[in-house]
């Protein structure tokens, strides 16, 4: 899937914020090995740089888009070219930190097993997933690729993963010393025309859009901004409540 570093960080400061209420949570004073694993463009790998200055400080991202904006900021960082599935450190980690990226992986299970095991002990795994896949922004965006001509060439676009809070405790609880897991919405007021669609072409949207082309595209998107209008009117400020809900997990080994 394609990234646009430049289209995501349309709403950096809302993106960043969760990154920050994560890390804060992170108990580590100072960690020798810290990596951020589906860095993007390096906004969450900023605040890892500034709370801890003298760590060995990593970003992986599989996106080339997303990793040359990152190696163009000033953080200092080493970036790492991967994919989070078939990630196999030489060492162990401190801190293993996600945010926003794991909702894209399937068998997750597994791989948060086996993130755990790549963690010295007492390390800690950070992440937090949007959990908003069932709310208007994301249900019109498959309600629409079923019902267009389009819809056989939407029909195996892949769906984030929907985690949930009890799931992720099951599988971490018999691994970990301290498990903190918690969720909460975020009401974000955008201002500007089409600001859901804005918003989820930065992400949520990108497999349906890179599936299509030319006029198909254009409309596909004309319908799916008209269902959005419906589903979340604009206030009386011309702003649009855009209500969006992630879930966090700091688990101790
Ligand atoms: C929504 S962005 C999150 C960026 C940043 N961590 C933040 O907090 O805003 C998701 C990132 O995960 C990356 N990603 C998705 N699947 C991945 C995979 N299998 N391996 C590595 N990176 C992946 C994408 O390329 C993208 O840069």
């Amino acid at each position: 899937m394609s990234w646009d570093p430049k289209v995501y960080l349309d709403f950096e400061d809302e993106r960043t914020r969760p990154a920050a209420e994560l890390l804060a949570r992170v108990p580590q004073k100072s960690p020798e090995h810290v990596i951020d694993l589906g860095c993007g463009p390096g906004n969450s790998t900023a605040l890892l740089a500034r709370r801890w200055p003298k760590s060995k400080l990593e970003g992986l991202d599989s996106s080339e888009a997303m990793l040359d904006q990152a190696r163009r900021s000033a953080i200092r960082a080493t970036w790492h070219s991967g994919d989070i599935p078939s990630w196999k450190p030489a060492k162990r980690y401190d801190v293993i930190y996600a945010n926003a990226a794991l909702h894209w992986l399937d068998k997750q299970d597994e791989l948060l097993r086996r993130l755990m095991s790549y963690l010295e002990p007492k390390g800690v795994l950070a992440f937090q997933v949007p959990v908003n896949f069932n709310e208007p922004s994301h249900r019109l965006m498959r309600e629409v690729a079923a019902e267009g001509p389009w819809a056989a060439r939407l029909k195996n676009v892949r769906n984030m993963v929907l985690g949930t809070a009890e799931g992720y405790y099951d599988v971490l609880e018999p691994l970990t010393a301290a498990l903190d897991i918690w969720q909460t919405t975020y009401l974000q007021v955008l201002t500007g025309d089409d600001a859901v669609y804005r918003w989820v072409s930065g992400t949520g949207l990108r497999p349906f859009l890179n599936a299509l082309e030319g006029s198909e595209r254009e409309a596909y998107v004309r319908e799916y901004k008209s269902r959005l209008a419906a589903a979340y009117p604009a206030r009386a400020s011309a702003k649009t409540l855009f209500p969006f809900q992630r879930l966090f997990v700091v688990a101790t080994r």
